[in-house]
């Protein structure tokens, strides 16, 4: 079975997703990181070369043409699931999985790594805020299309797990 943990910035898809691949004896792969491996270069300096629009196709053809080992537990970036058909991909070809958060748990997670994300790094914290809280309701529209649905806070990848193992 493939895993895709889909949600904002900062929900821990990375963090979860390494840990329940783990506790699963699955593979973890995360987009981004692949991206970075194939092009040589890092998310942010991709984005401020080609800028935005060439970076969500470059996303759209890793998610869909990457080599995915039978069993997986793959970590999205938190735009992928917004763009193109690939909504319908993940859901096609996985189960998704929606770490859901609101804007002021998100934004307390990623006042520390705003260099990294090339979409936040111009904000301050009340522009943060604002910019999540439009964000979502723009992106929910995608995420809310998941197969399963859990609440990112204070969740362990033992939670995740029975969650996942126990759904309907
Ligand atoms: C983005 C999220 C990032 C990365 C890129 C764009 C977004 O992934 O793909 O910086 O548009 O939300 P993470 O969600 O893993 O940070």
């Amino acid at each position: 079975m493939k895993i895709f943990l889909i949600g904002f910035m900062g929900c821990g898809k990375s963090t979860l997703g390494k840990k329940l691949a783990q506790k699963l004896g699955y593979e973890f792969i995360d987009l981004d990181h692949q991206i970075e491996k194939s092009e040589g270069t890092t998310i942010s300096e991709y984005f401020s070369t080609h800028g935005e629009a060439a970076f969500r196709k470059l996303e759209n053809e890793t998610l869909k043409g990457f080599d995915y080992p039978a069993n997986a537990v793959v970590a999205t970036g938190g735009g992928a699931p917004c763009f193109f058909d690939n909504m319908d991909w993940i859901n096609e070809n996985g189960l998704s999985v929606y770490i859901e958060m609101t804007a002021a748990g998100l934004a307390k997670r990623l006042e520390g790594g705003k260099d990294k994300r090339p979409v936040l790094k111009d904000l301050d914290e009340t522009q943060m805020i604002e910019f999540i809280e439009n964000k979502l309701k723009e992106r929910n529209v995608f995420y809310k299309r998941a197969q399963l649905t859990v609440n990112g806070i204070n969740l362990t990848a033992d939670a995740m797990r029975a969650m996942i193992l126990n759904r309907q």
